[in-house]
């Protein structure tokens, strides 16, 4: 949600900082700011906006130190402004802050009545006035800092530096993660490894409750009790080039057009070397031990294990629960462990889904993550962590990352039916071929992308518009209609095709799009169906189809996007493209900002 980079170093911190905030500005871009201490004295640059703006505040005033931490917003109390930003600062400390202190207000009303006052909106304020109150009772600088911990209550992870201490930064994890650098007579902080990957690949996270005294030559750590702790330092092969554009005008792009590559590489992970079944490493599961699955996530995670839903009952006709993290984990469900709890999470720290995890493990039910970030919270977390080998992605709005959950996805549904003994060897073989030719299939989807920059030229001037799929392609009209409405702004909803006339129907007029994913398979007739309840009303549809589908149904539409003919088992994978490709295009022809759309953050580490 926010993105924290801490430096004491030998050379002057601020460009560091700024470089190590680039790598985390999609974790949050409302505002951005840095803090430093040389000679003992405290500075501070902050604004709001991109990093951009505070990179050109720095180069009209510099900040001067070899000791500095760094912050990149995405606000959650209080609204973006330079007042708001990170660092805050009482006199003597500076503190930056990812997460949410739930007992701020308490807290404020405490030091408010102790004549502090206050010059911002934020939890994270109330951290620094509260370590300030400690230090001037005379406490050190770590022991102010250990006993304002001890007063928080929530989800944080902090930095602290302190006036008059060039070779000193205190810094804590609960509930969002923080990884030390060890540097060569330097030491860094930061909210993941891709942040310290220029400076440092030998890497140290805190684990939950963890604290941290930091200078140039040494790191003390101590656990919640307080007891000095032994953490592993890993070494991390974390891309040390800022992963860049390259030709591409957005992240998002990049990764749209990369998903032939990476899907053939996570497929490689998941069949076995002779192509003729799925093969899951690293600790499958024995699906014979359930009596059912639990599928967990949030947002396009979500919406990949609800195309696994089906997949898991059709191929291994095992009963499958899904829900989303933020429902699920306080609907406290009964568990009767006999269950398999999915999670899904590119980021792997979205605060949600760790938290529903942690709930389930509490109930000793065998927790599986899939995930994007194999050193994640949500990684370490569970017995066992399948990766989904899609390489960083950067853009917001989650693309390859969505077609590699559904690749893992798939080879665990035709892992659990073979378990089961639902898919014998020759089905397995169709299966696998099915899955192997994703990658060509989605080359060739990604081939009707001029179409699509015609048809978004239309769509981006719509005010709202429908997503409609039926079977597995209804998690994919939702998904289609998230992409849409989270990187163009514009309002759009999916539905189950069967639901349109239940309701919805009445939203159909001849401004709409009615966008419907309708390859011809053996629901095709019914989509056709509901595509003319539309088309009678005067909607106005956009058919994306295979030939066949297009040949019998694509007389009367609006428009029709023709997609290469595939095995059903795929196609939710193959009409993920036109989904990212339309929401990619109209955002484009909109000019909002693709890679960091308004409101939004590439993590949300906060509930
Ligand atoms: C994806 O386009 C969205 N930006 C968002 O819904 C995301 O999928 C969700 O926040 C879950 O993130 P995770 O996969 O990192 O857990």
């Amino acid at each position: 949600m926010c993105g924290i980079v801490g430096v004491l170093g030998k050379n002057d911190a601020a460009s560091v900082i700024l470089d190590g905030l680039k790598r985390l500005e999609y974790r949050g871009y409302d505002s951005a700011g840095i803090a430093t201490v040389e000679d003992g004295k405290l500075s501070r640059r902050r604004a709001v906006g991109k990093l951009s703006a505070l990179s050109e505040l720095v180069g009209q005033d510099p900040i001067k130190g070899t000791l500095g931490i760094g912050h990149t917003r995405w606000a959650t109390h209080g609204a973006p402004t330079v007042a708001n930003a990170h660092p805050h600062q009482a006199s003597s400390v500076a503190v930056v802050h990812n997460g949410i202190i739930e007992n701020y207000r308490s807290l404020k009303e405490e030091l408010s009545g102790a004549g502090v006052t206050f010059s911002s909106d934020t939890d994270t304020e109330v951290v620094a006035q509260l370590c300030e109150a400690f230090l001037r009772r005379g406490l050190s600088p770590q022991d102010a800092a250990a006993a304002t911990l001890s007063r928080l209550e929530g989800a944080f992870a902090l930095c602290f530096v302190f006036e008059g201490h060039d070779d000193l930064m205190v810094v804590a994890r609960q509930g969002s993660p923080l990884a030390i650098g060890h540097g060569d007579g330097e030491m860094f902080v930061g909210s993941d490894a891709l942040a310290l990957a220029p400076m440092t690949d030998r890497v140290t996270y805190l684990e939950e409750g963890d604290w941290a005294v930091l200078t140039r030559t040494s790191v003390e750590i101590f656990d919640r009790r307080g007891v000095l702790a032994n953490r592993e330092v890993q070494t991390v092969a974390v891309d040390q080039v800022l992963v860049d554009k390259g030709n591409h005008r957005h992240f998002m792009h990049k990764e749209i057009h990369e998903q032939p590559t990476v899907l053939a590489y996570a497929l490689s992970h998941y069949l076995n070397p002779d192509r003729t079944g799925v093969y899951v490493p690293e600790g499958a599961p024995d699906f014979t031990k359930y009596d059912r699955i639990v599928l967990v996530a949030c947002g396009t995670a979500y919406y990949a294990c609800h195309v696994a839903k089906y997949w898991f009952e059709q191929y291994a006709r095992i009963p499958v629960e899904i829900d989303v993290a933020s429902e699920f984990r306080y609907r406290a469900p009964p568990m009767s462990g006999k269950e398999a709890a999915i999670f899904v999470s590119q980021s792997g720290e979205t605060a949600d889904t760790l938290a529903a995890l942690r709930y389930v493990k509490e109930q000793n039910v065998d927790v599986i993550s899939i995930v994007n970030s194999p050193t994640s919270t949500i990684a370490r977390e569970s017995a066992v962590a399948l990766p989904i080998l899609a390489g960083v992605e950067i853009g917001v709005a989650s693309t390859k990352a969505f077609t590699c959950q559904l690749t893992a996805l798939a080879a665990l549904a035709v892992l659990a039916g073979r378990q089961l003994g639902h898919v014998d060897a020759d089905q397995e073989l169709a299966l696998t071929e099915a899955l192997l030719s994703v990658p060509n299939l989605v080359s060739k989807a990604i081939a009707s992308e001029n179409e699509i920059i015609t048809i978004a030229r239309d769509l981006a001037q719509a005010r709202d518009i429908l997503f409609l799929g039926r079977g597995s392609m209804y998690p994919l009209a939702l998904e289609g209609a998230l992409k849409l409405k989270e990187i163009s702004y514009i309002h759009a909803e999916g539905y189950a095709s069967g639901e349109l006339k239940h309701g919805p129907i009445a939203l159909i007029d001849a401004h709409t799009p009615v966008i419907v994913f309708a390859p011809k398979d053996s629901l095709f007739d019914k989509s056709v169906s509901n595509m003319q309840e539309v088309m009678a009303r005067g909607g106005k549809v956009l058919l994306v189809t295979d030939k066949e589908g297009a040949a019998e149904a694509g007389q009367d539409v609006w428009r029709t996007l023709i997609m290469p003919s595939s095995d059903p088992f795929v196609a939710p994978i193959l009409y993920s493209v036109p989904a990212q490709l339309i929401a990619y295009h109209t955002a484009v022809e909109k000019g909002t900002d693709v890679d960091q759309p308004r409101n939004l953050a590439k993590s949300v580490t906060v509930e």
